[in-house]
């Protein structure tokens, strides 16, 4: 059976839609054969990543620039993940001109795309919300966990070229997740240790993740909730789901009494394995680099980027005392306006920390800035930090991360 085209798309494809839809109509196409499509889908949105200047360069940047030259434009709300700094606090962070102007330059060109420039890797938080069941195409690893696994929408984990495609067409492929017998669990996870911070829960997906291979998990005995305030529960999973996506790939879960499909009769396929989780020490011994002296240059929270509820509780923490070290809060924009609003970024600022909005840790060019040695209670950016940053990295949890902010030392 071959990938079926209707006249709309058979049209998009011979380019009479002109050459910015054709070239993304192409791209589609090409995945859907790959993966044995039978058809294209809609989709509801659209997540892009693939952002930072730093990552894409100047042979990235020229790409997109020559398809918004083509008159390509999304025809569904596209939002798109962080860039490699913070589009109005750069100078004050310490970024380059040099990198700013550029950086800016891609923000552009995305925006002549007409994706808009919400620069976050939770644009569920900022009103790319799908429904359950919905199709969208969303890259970024763990907004893509998050909207298979706590909205129960649909996605595979698109690529950046392919989430744009999916966006200028309206379409992606029908297979892997948008299809029902790829969303059921092969792996049941028992979980038999407490779970109790947002930390344990990504040391917790760490384990799994790495044990996962492409397999989706199904967690039963997991509390998500117990121990935490409730507005936690959302940060819980958006930890749990990051840290998998990070540390196996894994774009969709399951957990008992919890998530909108754990409840499906068949969601446990009948060949599953088992695994028991007893013990989140493993992952906090790996999540760890051999770091020499306690010293830390960076505090770092909002990996994946943090909510309303998160800021609260670092401004909790910090209880109005002064960091000795830079502690940095990544957010949304959005979001950031709303901690504004709410004093909660005077709170911050006030103790000598900063919300910083726009940008990812992971895809900035770190080691410009001079930092060596950072601190998070993000098992996803515990993962990466030290590969694609070359920064040592400590793991502990956001009160340890705090208490490394005021006193200037790692205690954990
Ligand atoms: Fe988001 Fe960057 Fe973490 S994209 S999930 S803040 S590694």
């Amino acid at each position: 059976m071959e990938l079926e085209l209707s006249a709309e798309e058979r049209s998009m494809l011979a380019g009479g839609f002109g050459p910015g839809v054709r070239k993304a109509m192409e791209i589609v196409v090409a995945l859907g054969r790959v993966y044995g499509a039978l058809r294209l889908v809609p989709v509801g949105s659209v997540q892009v990543a693939g952002v930072s200047y730093r990552n894409l360069g100047e042979a990235g940047l020229e790409f997109l620039r020559e398809w918004a030259d083509q008159s390509a434009r999304v025809c569904v709300p596209t939002t798109l993940n962080p860039a490699g700094m913070d589009l109005r606090a750069w100078r004050e962070l310490g970024f380059s001109e040099r990198f700013a102007r550029r950086q800016l330059s891609v923000i552009e060109a995305y925006q002549r795309l007409g994706v808009r420039a919400t620069c976050t890797c939770t644009p569920y938080l900022v009103g790319n919300v799908p429904h359950k069941g919905a199709h969208v195409a969303w890259a970024e690893s763990s907004a893509v966990s998050y909207a298979n696994s706590v909205l129960g929408a649909r996605t595979n984990r698109e690529g950046g070229p392919s989430a744009l495609a999916a966006g200028i067409t309206g379409r992606t492929a029908a297979y892997g997740l948008h299809l029902d017998e790829n969303r059921r669990a092969l792996l049941r996870v028992v979980v038999r240790c407490p779970v109790r911070t947002l930390s344990d829960f990504g040391a917790l997906g760490y384990l799994v993740g790495k044990a996962a291979r492409n397999r989706v998990p199904y967690f039963v005995g997991l509390e998500v909730g117990a121990g935490l305030p409730l507005s936690y529960s959302d940060a819980a999973l958006k930890a749990l789901g990051a840290a998998m996506a990070a540390s196996g790939a894994v774009p969709l879960y399951h957990v008992a009494g919890v998530t909108p499909e754990a409840d499906r009769p068949d969601v446990l396929a009948p060949d599953h394995e088992t695994l028991v989780v007893d013990d989140l020490q493993p992952a906090y011994a790996a999540l760890n680099s051999d770091v020499h002296g306690n010293r830390i240059d960076l505090v770092w929270c909002g990996c994946p980027h943090a909510s309303l509820e998160e800021i609260a509780e670092v401004v909790r923490l910090l209880a109005g005392r002064r960091v000795k070290t830079p502690l940095w809060i990544t957010t949304a924009r959005e979001t950031r306006e709303q901690a504004r609003a709410e004093g909660l970024v005077a709170a911050v600022e006030d103790s000598g920390g900063r919300v910083v909005a726009d940008m990812c840790v992971v895809v900035a060019p770190m080691q410009e800035l001079g930092f060596r040695t950072l601190a998070t209670p993000s098992a996803k950016g515990a993962t990466y930090v030290p590969s694609h940053t070359g920064l040592q990295v400590r793991y502990g949890t956001v009160e340890e991360c705090i208490e490394a902010a005021v006193t200037g030392v790692w205690s954990g």
